[in-house]
C-alpha cells in the first residue's frame, strides 16, 4: 500500500530554527549560522517557510524581495530523508506566490556550479540559466544564476 504523506507548509518560528540548522548541516558545506537564521526570521518573517510531515519539520525556504520587482530565494533545504516527494516544489510555489503578491515579476536565485541536482530541480520549476558569478562563494566556486519570470 502508498502511504501518501501530508505536507504542511507554514511560516517559520523561532522554535522551528534548531531543526532548520540541523537540516542546514545536512544540506551545505557552508551552512548558515544559527544566529544569521534567526536575523532572517525577525527581519522577513513572512518570507521563511517551512515544510511540516507529521508535525515535523522536513524543510525550509527562505526568499526576499529585493530591488522592489525581484524575489531572491536566499536558501532552501529538504532533509535527504524527505527528498523527491515534491515537498522542496511545494516549498518554492509557495515562495514564489508570496512574492509575487509582494509586487515581484522575476524570481531569482544562485547555485553552486557543481550542484548539478539543485539545477535540475530549478529547471523543472521554470528557472533558466541567465549567467554565472565567479569566486561568489567562499571556497571560490562558480555560482550559476537563474531567473524565472513570475508575471502573467
Ligand atoms: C534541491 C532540493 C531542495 C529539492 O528538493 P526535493 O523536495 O527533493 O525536490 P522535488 O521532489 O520537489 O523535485 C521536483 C523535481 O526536481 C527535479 N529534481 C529534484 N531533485 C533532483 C535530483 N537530486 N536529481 C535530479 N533531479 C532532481 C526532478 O525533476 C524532480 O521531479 P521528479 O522526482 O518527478 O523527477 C533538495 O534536493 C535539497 O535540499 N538539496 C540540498 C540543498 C540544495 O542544494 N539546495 C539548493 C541550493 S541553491
Amino acid at each position: 500500500m502508498v502511504t501518501q504523506r501530508i505536507v504542511h507548509i507554514r511560516e517559520a518560528m523561532e522554535k522551528d530554527l534548531s531543526t532548520v540548522l540541523s537540516i542546514e548541516y545536512k544540506c551545505f558545506k557552508d551552512p548558515y549560522p544559527l544566529s544569521l537564521l534567526n536575523r532572517l526570521l525577525i527581519m522577513h518573517p513572512d518570507g521563511f517557510l517551512v515544510a511540516e510531515v507529521d508535525g515535523k519539520v522536513v524543510g525550509y525556504v527562505i526568499g526576499v524581495i529585493k530591488w522592489r520587482a525581484t524575489g531572491h530565494i536566499l536558501a532552501i533545504g529538504v532533509d535527504p530523508m524527505y527528498r523527491r516527494q515534491y515537498i522542496g516544489s511545494a516549498l518554492m510555489e509557495q515562495m514564489i506566490n508570496r512574492l509575487k503578491e509582494k509586487g515581484a515579476k522575476l524570481v531569482r536565485l544562485e547555485t553552486r556550479k557543481s550542484n548539478i541536482d539543485a539545477q535540475r530541480f530549478y529547471l523543472k520549476l521554470g528557472f533558466k540559466m541567465v549567467g554565472e558569478i565567479p569566486y561568489y562563494y567562499e571556497d571560490g566556486e562558480t555560482a550559476i544564476a537563474m531567473e524565472r519570470s513570475v508575471e502573467n
